[in-house]
């Protein structure tokens, strides 16, 4: 990966120490030179007859949009026969940044954990005892183009005087701390104890239904409410069967809904909760209505909370103040077992680089009912998804992460390492994997505000990486 010169762009350095290392093929380069000087001219040149012919076959007549990309590609198309635009610019619209590759990169991470106070303890694996550090470096680069280098400063003007909510379970408080650590890492004056504060003064703990961090000089909020299935969850109807703990209201929104509704952004995920072991074998059981249904399978039950998320933000949530974002499900990597069965992750140092995603059935079987209910909506109702929300269709992207997790180090420093046969292989250490999310977000938000904005001169900020 590191070696395929198609991904070398903007981090030069790195590229350079990886030839340095390499320095005895250098007898070979010239003629690997000439070679690619030829390769990428018949690729030039056949790229050519490939675009007229797709031009023709795609409905007769030449159109317009094909010829300028063969322009483009032209004028761009370099050493390495691909420039990528920045996704900010108008060129970068309509990228897919969820399609792309890990790179290194020395100058990740984006903050120390040891420099960020607002991180739970179980996310800080450095220094509970974790040695490589490896995992800290990688950087996610999409395939089409470039994302805005991150700015914690320009994220919160931004933000100023808005709200911005993670609705979820403990993964998504997983990225809320990332992003408190990255926006609080720009923040760095004198003041910054009381420049950032919990507005009830909560301590970040594990169990806090909600957390509302304000950022005083920007009098924005980083908010994060508990809400592991997004629907309600409560007690059963009267005179139900005693092993009816509680019920999951299928057709309800979580109760602190009103609390987030009129939010500036929100940014949903759910799934890790969706299981027998987290429902029925707790005696929790699905309800709709008044009836509580003793067989609904948690899959059905799960595509049912799905739909009612969707038509809630599509009846409920004001689309011209509130930018909503669905965080697709996060993967997990046990290894030779589930989590209770000794599955492990502790030996992962390494990303896969390779296009195949590291498979894990659980994870496909969540992401792919989260993918069928919102085709689902689009085909079969008014709802369409993709304009109720964004997608942060991460799950293909951290499935390539198999070294990201806590692992064996999550239990503070002076009780890790853990049992081996108690790892934690489905949240994440910080910095780590959840970063890169959030620099999507940046850059979908930032996007947002470009597009909307139709302000030209601060299109054109936006290229400033
Ligand atoms: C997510 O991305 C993958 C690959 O880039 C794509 O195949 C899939 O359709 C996307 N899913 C959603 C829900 O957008
Ligand atoms: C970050 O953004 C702020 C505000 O837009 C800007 O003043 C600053 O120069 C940016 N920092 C970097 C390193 O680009
Ligand atoms: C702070 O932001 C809130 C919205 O989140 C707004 O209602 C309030 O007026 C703002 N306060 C100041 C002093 O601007
Ligand atoms: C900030 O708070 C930490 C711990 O709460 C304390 O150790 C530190 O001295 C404080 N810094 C300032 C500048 O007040
Ligand atoms: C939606 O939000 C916009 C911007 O804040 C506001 O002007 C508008 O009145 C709101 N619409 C409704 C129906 O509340
Ligand atoms: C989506 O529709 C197909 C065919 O209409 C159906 O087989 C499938 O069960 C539906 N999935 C969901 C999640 O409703
Ligand atoms: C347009 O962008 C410029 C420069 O970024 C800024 O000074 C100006 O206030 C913006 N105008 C609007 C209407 O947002």
């Amino acid at each position: 990966m590191v070696n395929n010169p198609s991904h070398q762009d903007f981090d030069s350095s790195t590229y350079m120490t990886t030839f340095k290392k390499f320095k005895p093929f250098k007898l070979f380069e010239p003629s690997l030179g000439i070679m690619g000087f030829l390769f990428i001219t018949v690729c030039v040149i056949f790229g050519f007859f490939y675009l007229d012919y797709r031009s023709v076959v795609a409905g007769g007549g030449f159109r317009l949009s094909k010829e300028s990309d063969r322009f483009r590609w032209l004028k761009f198309g370099g050493y390495y026969g691909r420039k990528r635009f920045d996704f900010l610019s108008v060129d970068g619209d309509g990228c897919d940044v969820f399609d792309g590759d890990w790179l290194w990169d020395e100058r990740y991470p984006l903050y120390e954990s040891k420099g960020c106070r607002f991180l739970d303890e179980g996310f800080r694996c450095s220094e509970n005892g974790r040695r490589d550090l490896l995992y800290t470096k990688w950087r996610w680069q999409p395939k089409e183009c470039n994302l805005p280098r991150f700015n914690g400063t320009r994220m919160l003007e931004n933000l100023r005087d808005k709200r911005i909510v993670f609705v979820g379970d403990s993964i998504g408080r997983n990225q809320w701390e990332s992003l408190l650590c990255m926006l609080s890492s720009s923040v760095t004056s004198r003041t910054s104890n009381d420049s950032i504060y919990e507005v009830n003064g909560n301590p970040i703990t594990k169990h806090k239904g909600f957390l509302v961090f304000k950022f005083r000089d920007y009098n924005c909020t980083l908010e994060y409410y508990r809400a592991p299935f997004l629907v309600l969850q409560s007690r059963p109807p009267p005179h139900s069967l005693s092993e009816i703990k509680t019920t999951l209201k299928l057709d309800q929104m979580d109760w602190t809904s009103l609390k987030w509704r009129d939010a500036d952004v929100l940014v949903f995920n759910t799934g890790h909760w969706w299981n027998n072991e987290k429902t029925i074998k707790g005696g929790c059981y699905f309800q709709e209505g008044a009836q509580v249904n003793m067989e609904m399978k948690v899959e059905t039950a799960y595509r049912k909370a799905l739909e009612t998320v969707l038509s809630w933000m599509n009846t409920e949530v004001n689309k011209t103040r509130t930018q909503v974002f669905f965080r697709t499900y996060a993967p997990v990597h046990f290894r030779g077992g589930s989590w209770r069965a000794g599955g492990n992750c502790h030996l992962e140092t390494l990303p896969n680089l390779g296009s195949t995603p590291s498979q894990s059935s659980s994870t496909w079987t969540q992401y792919h009912i989260f993918r069928d209910v919102i085709s689902n909506q689009s085909k079969t109702s008014s709802i369409e998804a993709t304009k109720v929300m964004n997608i942060l269709n991460t799950t293909i992207m951290s499935s390539r992460r198999k070294d990201g997790h806590p692992s064996l180090y999550y239990l503070g420093p002076k009780l890790s390492p853990a049992a081996a046969h108690r790892q934690d292989c489905s949240h994440w250490c910080l910095p780590g994997v959840p970063d890169a999310w959030n620099e999507i977000l940046y850059a979908l938000i930032l996007k947002q505000a470009a597009v909307s904005g139709t302000n030209a001169s601060s299109r054109v900020d936006s290229h400033v990486q």
